[in-house]
This record gives C-alpha cells, structure tokens and sequence, in this order.
C-alpha cells in the first residue's frame, strides 16, 4: 500500500486521468446531452474508485477532480468580483411590429445590408458569467450590477452539467449563460417540502436564484440546479466567431448549449420561430419568457456597437404571459402537516392555458397583504411554469365599495391555538401538536400510497374518523372495527371490510415506507429508504446515535438531528410501541423479500408528462417495487416510456428511438401482469 504522501507513480497518474476523463464524459453525456451510456450503479462504481485512488493518493486531488464538485465548509459571505467584460442587458420587444423596427434599426446601422439572425430561447433563470483559465473552471460569478458581481464558484461547481475542465481547449474565457431549474426540480423540493410541513416554493426562477446565494454547497447541490449557456467572451484577442459557430464550439467544450437555436436569413423566419415557440415553449420542462434574436456576424456585431445599456445586435421579444380573469369567492386557510399556515384563493373555476383553475395558494401571509387581495375583487391569475395557477393582482375598477382587507388569522382555524411566525421567515405556524389539521394530514399521509398505502383511507375518511375521536394516533387505525367503519358517512359493510382488509395488509409493508409515513421531519421517501437499507429495524435505527447518523450517505446533519429528535420524543416512542403491538412490521428485509413478482427486472422505464391517475412517485415505486428501473431521461436503453398529458421531448426523443410508449392505463395493466 503506498503511503498517503508519496507521490503517485506514473501508472497509478495514468489511470487517475484515464478515471478523471471517463466520469466527466459521462457526466456529460448524462447531465448535458441526456444520453447516458452507463447505469446509475456503474457510474458509482467509477466515482468510488476515483475516490478511493485519491484517498490513497491525496496529491491526486486537483479542484476539477469530479470528486471535488461538492467542497467543503459553508462560507461566510460572497466576495465581490468585477467583470471582465461588462454584462449588459437586452431591451425588449413585445410584438411582431417593434420585432420588425429592431429590423430596421439593424439594417439601417448596417447601411442596408441584410444580417443574418440566430434565434435562441430566452430562458427564464439567472445569468452567469464562468471564467476558465487553461481549460479549468476557475470562477463563477452573477451578472450583480453588470460589472460586479458575487462569487459563486462553490455553488455553480455543483452543477452537474457545468463541466469544470474542458474537452478539447485549454483556452482562457469567460463563458455566459444562465442557470435555471427544471420544472420537475421544482416539484420534487415541492413534495419533499410538503413532507416536511414547509409551503412550497413559489417559481424556478426565484428558487435558482435563492440556491445561488446559500452559502452551504451541499445544500446547493441537493436542489439540481442546470445551466445552458449563449455566449463566450474572449480575454485574449482571439477572433470572435459567427454566433452559431461560437454555440457549436461551446457544444464540442462539453457546454450544454440549448438545442433549440435556429439561424435565421430574414426577420420573417425570425417572427416564424418565435410564433412556433410561442406554442411549443408548454412543452419544454423549464421555463422560457421569450425568445433571444441574435445577429449571426461578428463584423456586423462590431459596427452596429452598443448603448450604454444594451447592445445593438440583441433583442428579446417576450412572450405575452397568458392571464385569465375570475371572482375571488373565499380565502382559506390550510394548516399542513407541521403546522405551517397557508392562504388559499377559493376562485370561480375558469380556463387559464388548458386547465380549469378554482383553487390557487397565495402561498404566506405577507404576500397576500402585498397583493392585498379582498373576498369579493375580481383577480388575474397567471400560471408559473405553464403548471401552478398563480394570482397576480385584483383589478381595482373592478374592486366592490364593501370589500373588506384580509385579517390575519388570530388563532389556528382549526384547533384556536396559538399562532408562531418563523423567526427566520415568512411563515406563521400552529405551535399545537395535537392540532386535528394537522394531525389529520399527518394521518393522510401516514395512508398515503408512498407510506403505508391503505387504499380507500381518504380524506373524508380520516376526517370524520379524527372528529369522532375514534382515531387519536395512527396506532388507533388499527384498532377499527368494521361496525365502526360502517357507520361513517360514505362507507357501507362492502368498504368497511375492505377498508379493514387494506389496514391488515398495510402491516407489511416494510420499514421504509413505515418510516416515510411517520412524517419524521426532512425524511421522505427516499431517505425513508436510505435509513431502512442502512439499519434494517427500527430498533437499530432507534438506537443510532446522532453522529452516526449524519455519516451515513445522503443523509448529513440537519435529517440526523429531526430522525434523532423524533425518536427521542416520548409520545413518538410509544406510537411506534403501540404500532408494534398491532403486529405492523418494523424492519426492511432483504431487498427481494417483498414477494411481488419481479415483472420488470431488467427493464428500464421513464415517466413523463402529465398523469392522470397515479403521481409520478407512486409510479416510480411501482416500478421498482416489481424489479425495474425508474430513469429521468430517455436513452437507447430505455424499455418504456410511460406518458402522460402534455409529454413534450422525452415523448418525442422515445418515438425516435422507437422505445415503446404505454399510456397510465396500459402501464397499470402491463403492472397487474394483465398485458
Ligand atoms: S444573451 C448581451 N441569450 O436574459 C447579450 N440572454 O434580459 C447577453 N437570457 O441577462 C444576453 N436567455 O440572463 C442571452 N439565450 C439567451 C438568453 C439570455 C436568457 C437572459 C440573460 C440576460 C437577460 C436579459
């Protein structure tokens, strides 16, 4: 065994590089061009022998290392750094006809000549400006005042789709770009958020831009941020390139340059693809405002030259964002799993891009009196992201003479107790445990398919169960009987028995989803099943002290203080004792134990679009439950592609490369064995 200062020979250099290019290619092809050619497994596998070599050869270490994306300490502050060339901004447009004036401004700045355009999307996050020395990614800055801006190298570093050395240059630039997160980002923090009794996050836009300016990268790389970036400024006198030429330069540097440009010869094939993706853009998986009309020469770029704002060979033409009006009928408040006040707007159902919207959160209480929205105004709403109804504004002419201002909530609507602000925050929570809102959507979820799966243990159903008193405790689920059950509105003898059938059942399902449905705060799904692989009962988990627990593999120190926490609370205790006393299980198992048929062993599936009856996580369970595999990108070793409504590119990737597409229905059937 070498020594841990030596320095490694020449071979061992060799295969630390050969290691090095390897993950970063398909890093590459999974995070920029989603063409992954390995598995997750074999991809780890990589990582941990590159891992392992540095381990034992530190001097191997260098900041590109793949190993190195996710550094160390929290930092105290942002420095603040200049630009080498200033990041202007755009001036904007807003229809065809200032489209066509930005044309003729062109032309005339260019004595009549006829430019040609590149067309990209404008996409709707944050700008960033990289800078790499020989190759290396050596800084990350925000575009700030657009001469300075924060330093951010630590969080941009673990973007899996920045690459942090280059393939194929060892130039010295500054690339720009924006970083963004995904839709489906998004709504995975949302969920894991839900578990955790926080209020969502509102957009992907300010979610990116509040990640930028965490100061823990490891909190910055648990939220998936992604980048493409547009642009690169030379530092040394190299030739700038034709646009395009520069993104098919910044495509072969291993940059993920967004696929959708197009060069244009006239502003009517311009205005064309701009119409196109007016429709298109609720297909994409990000969020776009518009398009980015670019001149294609750098000669003509020089000579039209720039205001002190903008250049002059840019434009942006917004798309208009599409706005329904509706009456605003009530104002509720929902009280979530952990207490957490949320104001909803009760609206009278309209049509707002495809859906029917009735419902929409205002998401905290502050926001709602900036908005001062009143029962009785006539609202706009928007949607964020083509998915969640958002209200914008009340129209004021339209606002009743009686209309009253919104009162903050004195006490919990639904226990009357004592009401707490967030001292760090915006948000107002019910400080009493045994709040029945709460309680009762603790208990949902506890029923809910990801945990225990108790079919037909609705919301109606916990409801009248917790306001009858029959259920104090999810242990008290199991002590129903079906005379009781039977009595409860909606219910006849035929579903009390089944629905005692289904509580018998849920006794076996296995820890992690035990652990997932007693709302332990930070703990989901799939640390749920990270804690089960690792400690297999509940006892062992029980037992484990706190440091010990944030060593475990995804897990880290705020989750280890909530499982410890939890566990160490009385009344937890004894609701896991009294759980193990109605003979619910308490341990994992080995994995294949679960004794479902292992259908889909060997197949690769990926789910998209939106579905209908099922949520994307309980597919993904179902999956892997009988043995498959739940990928997020199509690839050539893609089974099945399970689509929903609005399926977008993953749809259109999967019909070129001829994988097989099963609607929710076709898939649940192929599920049951019934296909
Ligand atoms: S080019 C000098 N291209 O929009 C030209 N910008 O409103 C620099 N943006 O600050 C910008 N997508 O953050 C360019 N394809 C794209 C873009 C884009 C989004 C952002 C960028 C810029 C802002 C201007």
């Amino acid at each position: 065994m070498g020594e841990t200062s030596t320095q490694p020979p020449e071979d061992v250099r060799r295969s630390h590089e050969a290691l090095c290019e390897a993950i970063e290619r398909h890093t590459r092809l999974y995070y920029a061009e989603a063409t992954p050619e390995i598995s997750d497994f074999e991809f780890d596998a990589l990582m941990g022998e590159l891992e392992a070599l540095e381990a034992q050869y530190p001097a191997l270490v260098s900041p590109e290392s793949p190993t190195q994306r996710v550094g160390g300490q929290p930092l105290v502050g942002f420095e603040t750094v200049e630009h080498a060339v200033p990041m202007l901004s755009i001036d904007n447009t807003y229809n065809a006809g200032e489209l066509r004036e930005f044309d003729e401004r062109v032309r005339r700045g260019l004595d009549g000549e006829a430019p040609v355009y590149v067309v990209e999307l404008k996409l709707d996050g944050v700008a960033i400006s990289l800078r790499y020395e020989n190759g290396v990614l050596v800084r990350g800055a925000t575009r700030g005042d657009g001469s300075r801006g924060d330093d951010v190298t630590a969080n941009v570093r673990t973007i899996r789709s920045l690459p942090l050395r280059l393939k194929g240059t060892t130039g010295t630039f500054e690339v720009r770009g924006e970083v963004y997160m995904r839709h489906a980002v998004l709504e995975h923090i949302n969920r894991q958020r839900e578990q955790a009794g926080d209020p969502p996050l509102a957009n992907p836009r300010n979610t990116t831009a509040g990640t930028l300016k965490l100061l823990d990268p490891r909190q910055v790389a648990e939220r998936r941020l992604d980048l493409y970036v547009y642009d690169l400024v030379a530092l040394d006198d190299a030739p700038p390139l034709p646009h395009s030429a520069t993104l098919k330069a910044l495509t072969e540097y291993g940059f993920p340059v967004n696929p959708n440009w197009k060069r244009c010869a006239n502003i009517d094939e311009v205005l064309t693809c701009c119409d196109e993706w007016n429709t298109k853009r609720a297909e994409l998986d990000y969020e776009m405002d518009g398009m980015v009309v670019k001149v294609e020469s750098p000669e003509h770029r020089r000579r039209l030259g720039a205001t002190s704002k903008a250049p002059r060979w840019v434009i942006a033409f917004k798309f208009p964002a599409q706005v329904a009006r509706t009456k605003l009928n009530a104002i509720t408040i929902q009280v979530g799993k952990s207490g957490a006040l949320t104001p909803v707007a009760e609206m009278a159902p309209v049509l707002l891009a495809g859906t029917t919207v009735k419902r929409a959160s205002l998401y905290n209480f502050e926001d709602l009196a900036r908005k001062d929205l009143r029962v009785g105004d006539t609202v706009e709403l928007q949607k964020a992201g083509e998915i969640i109804p958002q209200v914008i504004r009340f129209v004021p002419e339209e606002r009743p003479a009686d209309a009253k201002p919104f009162a903050l909530p004195e006490a919990c609507p639904s226990c009357g107790g004592l009401l707490h602000k967030d001292p760090d925050g915006v948000f107002i929570r019910c400080l009493n445990a045994a709040c029945p809102a709460q309680f009762k959507e603790r208990l949902e979820y506890f029923a809910s398919r990801g945990a225990m799966d108790i079919d037909g243990m609705g919301p109606a159903i916990v409801d009248q169960l917790v306001d009858l008193g029959l259920v104090r405790s999810a242990a008290d689920l199991y002590s129903l009987t079906p005379e009781q059950l039977a009595n409860l509105d909606r219910m006849g003898e035929k579903s009390a028995a089944n629905l005692v059938a289904a509580l018998e059942a849920s006794k076996e399902r296995p820890l992690s989803r035990l652990l997932n449905g007693l709302g332990i705060r930070h703990v989901g799904n799939h640390i749920a099943e990270v804690l089960a692989a690792r400690y297999n009962t509940i006892d062992a988990l029980m037992a484990a002290p706190v440091e010990e627990l944030s060593e475990v593999f995804e897990v880290g120190d705020i989750v280890a203080a909530s499982v410890r926490d939890f566990f160490d609370t009385a009344e937890n205790r004894e609701l896991i004792q009294a759980l193990r006393r109605h003979g619910v299980r308490m341990d994992e198992g080995p994995a294949d134990s679960t004794g479902q048929p292992r259908l889909f062993e060997g197949k690769t599936f990926v789910v998209t679009g939106t579905l209908r009856k099922h949520s994307r996580d309980a597919i993904h369970q179902w999956i892997k439950q009988l043995g498959g595999r739940a990928s997020t990108s199509v690839s050539g070793k893609t089974d099945y592609l399970v689509a929903g409504e609005k399926a977008g590119s993953k749809l259109a990737k999967a019909q070129k490369l001829g994988v097989q597409v099963l609607t929710e229905d076709e898939f649940e059937a192929l599920a049951k064995g019934e296909s």
